[in-house]
């Protein structure tokens, strides 16, 4: 099939390059032209596992172009996928600015019959707005629903393979549409689940509602298990093997961040404001995250009362996850922050990370090549993200190279007992701080 793809994003690169690695023709477009002239050179704009290699090999196989001009990239397309962003507004609404100037801007350079899909995350009821727009088209326009569920970094895989394939439709004829197109994608029996567009566009809120509800749940429990002495490592695993219960999403640490959680839950809270409906959860959900993302720079606080000016920290982590390079809303940024205006120094190392930051915060950082350069000279360390490189350090070396021998981890990624061995004091999330013996 011939498809178009508005949008060259984490969404829009990783959905039309994995459309193209199963044999479609598919045009990139952004309206961004830096980005464009770097993809047809081949370089990839974000970090994403696995991307740059199928980016190279569709576009040296003819399959996938990349351009800024929009009416040559939807001309001849079947479908056309909508990936821009939709970014929080200043009242917490989606914006979808960005989404209805691509829609208009289709709609006056269609060359003839198309489906238009809405992949960005847009509020229930933005598809028929969108529909209204495109009735003036002077080729019929059908027009879908279908969200994204992609996780960064695992987003080829989960595009690949992804857990179900959600669309919203109006006409049965554009479902099977849909459904030929993304049957490859489906090949180990996972659901292709069609519904109206309104329902499809609610799924992709409430998918993301109640995995942050999840992660807002477990940090709170985690608050309380510090102060009342309990472990949340082991609360965790307790409630975990109930298989009502289960693991995933359930790791407490420094809050979420990303582009989507946080903007998401705060677009739900607005939605629910419009049409008159209750939204005590999401609030309480983004208002203990805003606080958790406190907690790591509250601790360092607590274990520093003479205050922190001219203490050095070393930083691992900067992403809001592990596998990305995107600091969107990241925790380690609120972070920096209080810990800039007590007076310290960062030096931070982030595998990812780190142009992302030097963009946003220049030279009021350091950045350091490897997590243990981000030591020297360094008082305390703090972890901010789960990278995996940072999962299994020599503790005899941090004792040595810490001046306070004092490790704050937002992530509990490490043994207490064994750090406090290794004669250091570590704060973790939840747990009780491990002290050196003696
Ligand atoms: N990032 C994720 O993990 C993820 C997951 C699921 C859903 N989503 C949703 O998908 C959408 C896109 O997210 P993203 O993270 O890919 O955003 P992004 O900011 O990474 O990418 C958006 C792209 O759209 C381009 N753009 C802006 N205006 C344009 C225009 N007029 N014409 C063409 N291109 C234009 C930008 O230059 C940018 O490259 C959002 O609605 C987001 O909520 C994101």
């Amino acid at each position: 099939m011939r498809l178009a793809i508005l949008g060259t994003g984490y969404v829009g690169l990783v959905t039309g390059t994995c459309f193209s690695d199963f044999g479609n023709t598919v045009a990139c477009i952004d309206k961004d032209a830096a980005k464009v002239e770097g993809l047809r050179q081949g370089r990839i704009p974000i970090y994403e596992p696995g991307l740059q290699e199928l980016v190279e090999r569709n576009t040296r196989e003819g399959r996938l172009s990349f351009t800024t001009d929009l009416p040559a990239g939807i001309k001849g397309a079947e479908v056309v996928f909508i990936c821009v962003g939709t970014p929080q507004a200043a009242d917490g609404s989606a914006d979808l600015s960005i989404v209805f100037d691509v829609v208009r801007s289709i709609r006056d350079h269609v060359d003839g019959p198309k489906i238009v899909v809405i992949k960005s995350t847009v509020p229930v009821g933005t598809n028929d707005k969108a529909l209204e727009i495109l009735k003036d088209a002077r080729h019929p326009v059908r027009l879908a629903s279908n969200p994204e569920f992609l996780k960064e970094g695992a987003a080829i895989d989960d595009c690949l393979r992804p857990d179900r394939v959600v669309v919203g439709v109006r006409e049965a004829a554009t479902g099977e549409t849909l459904k030929a197109l993304y049957a490859p994608f489906l090949r180990t029996e996972k659901p292709f689940l069609m519904m109206s567009p309104l329902s499809a566009e609610m799924t992709k809120y409430a998918a993301n509602a109640m995995l942050a509800t999840k992660i807002s749940f477990i940090n709170e429990m985690a608050n309380l298990c510090e102060r009342a002495g309990a472990d949340i490592n082991d609360v965790r695993r307790g409630m975990g093997h109930d298989s009502r219960i289960g693991f995933q999403f359930l790791f407490p640490g420094a809050g979420y961040g990303g582009s989507c959680f946080p903007k998401d839950i705060r677009a739900v809270v607005s939605m629910a404001g419009e049409f008159g409906a209750g939204s005590d959860l999401m609030r309480s959900v983004d208002l203990v995250n805003e606080n958790q993302k406190k907690v790591l720079g509250a601790k360092v606080a607590s274990h520093y009362p003479g205050g922190i000016a001219g203490k050095t920290f070393a930083i691992w982590g900067l992403s809001f996850k592990p596998r990305t390079d995107d600091i969107r809303e990241a925790p380690s940024l609120v972070l920096i922050d209080s810990l800039l205006a007590a007076g310290a120094r960062c030096q931070a190392h982030d595998p990812e990370g780190m142009p992302n930051v030097r963009k946003l915060l220049g030279d009021r950082i350091t950045y350091a090549q490897s997590p243990l350069q981000a030591l020297d000279g360094a008082d305390a360390l703090v972890v901010v993200t789960e990278w995996s490189e940072f999962r299994t350090p020599d503790f005899g070396v941090l004792a040595a190279k810490l001046r306070d021998k004092v490790i704050f981890d937002g992530r509990n990624l490490f043994d207490p007992a064994v750090v406090s061995r290794a004669g250091l004091t570590y704060h973790s999330i939840g747990r009780v701080t491990a002290k050196p013996p003696g």
